[in-house]
């Protein structure tokens, strides 16, 4: 990426310290390189003309060469959410959903939508309303599925590139005849892994070291795919070390068709297993109504979890237990699963997993400890949008904090302040639904804005150093 000026950035840092716990750095000063690197944290900066006198001869840095960025009273830096499983091609469909469940939702609504995306016009219409509007939503990284074009796809890496936004692309392997329909699937086994090493190729050819795009193998679940497609994806990545994402146990119906198809394997998860793809860049979607087998068999091959609350609820699939995957190591982060999630906010599927758990929490009897442990806070769910996810698709300790040699993947926040009479007291300020008084600690504001905020809260958004969302 060319010539980013120098940065240092003022105010309010808030970030995951632990699952349970946030951090708050107040008066810090975090200085950014042309890298969009983080090289220095300093803790004891109150206010920009400090900034000349110890952090510059500090670094080594000529005022002339840094932008400073001052955060406004009231405003934090945050780090930038990580959606860990989303569609691009589904975005037109947000919403549109009726009462079906998985199986007749693809059938009815997400197939001809996905195929209608070989024409590159309509692809990029879509794709790029679907970046922009998940940037404006402070979402820094994403693990896209594609469909089953490699051209379509291969234009989503070159938008998320061009735009600006962290992603993980993947063309959608559909290459078993029995299940997939006529006119949306891969001519054979062998047609669909040559076509994913033609996707694999143009993220190298447009981004060579998987800087800010990279490619994900996508077997679109067990059903669509064939043993052969499973097999050869297995090989693909263990001889070039890519990541993987599938999705796994989230419908009954589903996980019927699965048994029938795989009576050899014990489980779903070991379907995968026996193919060689539960491995520990593996991103498994859903994992609703995995059983005890699959779970240790998930945490022992360090496979992740993308937990899609919004979209478990719209298909009534089920209420995925978090604290339960937890207490079995396995790692979870937080995916909208646009288009059948509705919200293309990670702020949203961290609220929905708040409440989720606690409908978890209300299937078990009150008198049992698990029922009260299953709720989720505030900082947990924040914690799975950004640190969380930041495991699953591979990106821990690159981003997801504030530390030193971590990259600059960040959103500006900004609540509503009222003032003596009621009315916002900057009018500069567009609080959207979060209306402050004044007298709320810093958790009471950060739990307003996890239930009350949305994207006009979203001030400004960064990716690797750079500016990709501003507010008007
Ligand atoms: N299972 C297979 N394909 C899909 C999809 O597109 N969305 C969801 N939610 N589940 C799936
Ligand atoms: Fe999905």
């Amino acid at each position: 990426m060319p010539g980013l000026r120098k940065q240092i950035f003022l105010g309010t840092f808030i970030s995951s310290k632990s699952r349970q716990e946030l951090q708050y750095l107040h008066d810090a000063a975090v200085c950014v390189d042309s890298h969009g690197k983080i090289v220095k944290v300093d803790v004891d900066c109150t206010s920009a003309e400090l900034i000349d006198d110890r952090l510059l001869n500090k670094l080594g840095w000529e005022k002339s060469e840094v932008d400073v960025h001052v955060a406004k009273p009231g405003q934090f830096f945050f780090p930038g959410f990580i959606d860990s499983h989303v569609h691009a091609p589904q975005y037109p469909n947000v919403g549109i959903f009726g009462k079906t469940t998985l199986l007749d939702w693809l059938e009815k609504y997400t197939f001809p939508l996905e195929s209608s995306l070989k024409d590159l016009a309509k692809a990029r219409r879509v794709y790029t309303a679907c970046i922009r509007r998940t940037l404006a939503n402070g979402t820094t990284t994403a693990a896209y599925y594609a469909t089953i074009d490699v051209d379509a796809t291969n234009l989503l890496a070159d938008l998320c590139l061009s735009l600006g936004q962290r992603a993980l692309v993947g063309r959608v392997c559909m290459d078993n005849q029995d299940i997939c329909l006529d006119y949306y699937r891969d001519e054979s086994a062998e047609a669909s892994l040559e076509k994913t090493l033609q996707t694999i190729q143009h993220v190298r050819d447009i981004d060579p070291s998987f800087e800010l795009v990279s490619p994900i193998l996508t077997p679109r679940f067990a059903p669509s795919c064939t043993s052969e497609s499973m097999r050869g994806l297995a090989k693909i990545q263990r001889d070039m070390d890519l990541p993987v994402q599938t999705h796994i146990s989230e419908n009954k119906g589903e996980i019927a068709l699965v048994a029938k198809m795989y009576p050899e394997s014990s489980s779903y998860a070991a379907v995968y297993d026996d193919h060689g793809l539960l491995t520990p860049r593996t991103i498994l979607a859903h994992a609703v109504h995995i059983s005890e087998d699959e779970a240790r068999l998930i945490a022992k091959r360090k496979s992740k979890v993308a937990h899609c609350p919004c979209s478990n609820s719209v298909l009534t699939s089920g209420a995925a237990r978090v604290r339960w995957m937890w207490d079995r190591d396995i790692t979870v982060g937080l995916g909208t699963d646009m288009g059948a999630g509705y919200s293309p906010s990670i702020l949203e599927a961290a609220r929905q997993t708040a409440l989720v758990s606690r409908h978890v929490a209300m299937g078990i009897d009150e008198a049992d400890p698990e029922h009260e442990r299953s709720k989720l806070t505030i900082e947990e769910a924040l914690y799975l949008g950004t640190r969380g996810g930041a495991a699953v698709v591979g990106l821990e300790g690159r981003v997801g904090g504030f530390e030193e040699g971590m990259e600059w993947d960040v959103q500006l926040i900004g609540l509503g302040d009222v003032n003596e009479e009621g009315f916002p007291a900057d009018i500069d300020v567009d609080g959207g639904n979060v209306d402050m008084f004044g007298w709320e600690s810093w958790e009471e504001r950060i739990a307003k804005w996890v239930y009350n905020g949305d994207d006009r809260n979203t001030k400004k958004v960064w990716v690797k150093g750079r500016l990709v969302h501003s507010r008007r």
